[in-house]
């Protein structure tokens, strides 16, 4: 924490702001955009602007909006009623979301998922919280109409989201310093996130990522290429089977093109040694295994002749769990049955798949940050056979929502796009995870 801190609200309703977040809510703007890194404090400076407005003056109107309705109540409900309690003039309302306090003034806690629910009048504050993932109609057709008849005042927060419209917001305000004001700082200069517990997510995280959760940077990760942090020279080299590890066959249980790749792994790098895209009509889950024993073979015999076995550790898509292929049993029964009788002894099979699919942004990050971290090192390397792979690494976008910015969905339109890319993800976002504490 920084040691100059100021009081947001002399009275009743104190909450101390680091030194960061008094600068914003010392400016006397009508209209403020705040760019930060995630836990800058950026929804407590949110909590403190809401107090203040609600207090100013007799018959305030209030409004905190996030993207939607759910959000809006696990981020601040809780937090709201418990620094308004002592100017309740009744019980606040759950149904509504909706606070009235003694002299008058009406807090109310809305999600923008549906702009027109947002229209009302005679708003005198705003607050739009996770203003990147907002939609832009909010402003636009409903919140900036409503502040009209009362010359109402409006706090944009969040962390960019590549240059989508909150971006444009941030420029507005920068161009227009009569009526706007815009601070950016990062999750550091908030001084909550301890600079080792930063460093520690540099290591884990590629450099876009990073700086835009971290370092409140409106880079080029919003565009549509999935996986920016791909760079031939430093990912693709001349990869060779370790006898003294586990050969990890991951694959993806989409029937055509039946796709897997043969990888290793030693420490935290990652070694990709062959891809396998075989199409073809009616590919069954034997018929995966059957490839992969011939594709396998030679390290058969390498590892066979060291340790007298091949240790295959096997990963996919959780929906293989569920899914079936036959009456009887899932792909990954099916895959244990395989090796129980064809194989047994020779090659020593462990399956390892996730319960669940991690959220396809999640797991995107986690191949981009080990292509490359935020310290530039790359620790995924990929032999130059592996020409499909290298395309989806090259290639892959996410689709484009009306308004041009990039949705959390790849675009699949290209069926021989992502199967590949998706398989290596499934592996790596199990082995890595993302740090579960800088999700919101
Ligand atoms: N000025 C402050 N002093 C102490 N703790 C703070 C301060 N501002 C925020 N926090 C705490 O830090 C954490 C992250 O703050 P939050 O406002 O949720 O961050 P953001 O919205 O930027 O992700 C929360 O637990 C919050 O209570
Ligand atoms: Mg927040």
């Amino acid at each position: 924490m920084t040691e100059q801190s100021g009081e947001s609200n002399p009275g009743k309703l104190q909450l101390r702001l680091h030194t960061r977040q008094f600068q914003v809510f010392d400016s006397p703007k009508r209209f403020r955009v705040l760019v930060a890194g995630r836990r800058f404090g950026k929804t407590e400076l949110a909590l403190a602007e809401i107090a203040r407005a609600a207090k100013a003056a007799p018959d305030q109107l209030v409004w905190y909006v996030a993207p939607s309705e759910k959000l809006a109540k696990r981020i601040i409900w809780r937090r709201l009623k418990t620094i308004t309690q002592t100017l309740w003039a009744q019980k606040p309302s759950e149904q509504e979301l909706a606070i009235q306090l003694t002299n008058g003034s009406a807090i109310l806690v809305k999600g923008g998922f549906n702009p027109d629910s947002l229209r009302g009048e005679g708003l005198d504050f705003v607050v739009l919280d996770e203003a990147a993932d907002l939609k832009p109609d909010a402003w636009t057709y409903s919140l900036r109409p409503s502040l009209a008849d009362r010359q109402g005042r409006a706090l944009f927060i969040g962390t960019p989201k590549g240059r989508n419209h909150f971006y444009n917001y941030f420029e507005l305000a920068q161009s227009n310093p009569e009526d706007w004001a815009s601070f950016q700082f990062t999750t550091e200069e908030g001084g909550i996130v301890q600079k080792s517990e930063l460093e520690c997510a540099g290591r884990a995280m590629d450099a876009n990522v990073f700086r835009q959760e971290f370092e409140a940077q409106f880079s080029a990760i919003g565009s549509y290429r999935a996986y920016l942090s791909f760079d031939r020279e430093a990912n693709i080299r001349d990869v060779r089977f370790e006898p003294s590890a586990p050969l990890i066959w991951s694959l993806d249980f989409n029937i055509d093109p039946m796709c897997m790749l043969l990888m290793q792994r030693i420490g935290d790098k990652v070694y990709v040694l062959e891809e396998i895209a075989v199409r073809s009509s009616g590919n069954t889950t034997e018929e995966a295994c059957r490839i992969f024993v011939q594709r396998a073979a030679p390290y058969l015999k390498i590892a066979g002749r060291i340790h007298g076995a091949l240790d295959v550790h096997i990963y996919g898509d959780a929906s293989g769990h569920q899914r079936r292929t036959s009456a009887t049993a899932t792909d990954w029964n099916l895959i244990r049955q395989f090796f129980a009788t064809i194989h047994k002894g020779a090659i020593q099979i462990s399956c390892r798949q996730a319960n669940v699919n991690p959220h396809i942004r999640d797991r995107v990050n986690c191949v981009n940050a080990r292509l490359r971290n935020y310290f530039g090192e790359p620790q995924l390397f990929i032999s130059p056979g592996c020409k499909e792979l290298i395309r989806d690494l090259e290639e892959v976008c996410f689709t484009l929502d009306s308004t041009g910015a990039a949705t959390n969905e790849l675009d699949k339109s290209d069926r021989h796009r992502t199967h590949l890319s998706d398989a290596l993800g499934y592996y790596l976002s199990q082995i890595f995870p993302l740090r579960g504490t800088f999700h919101l």
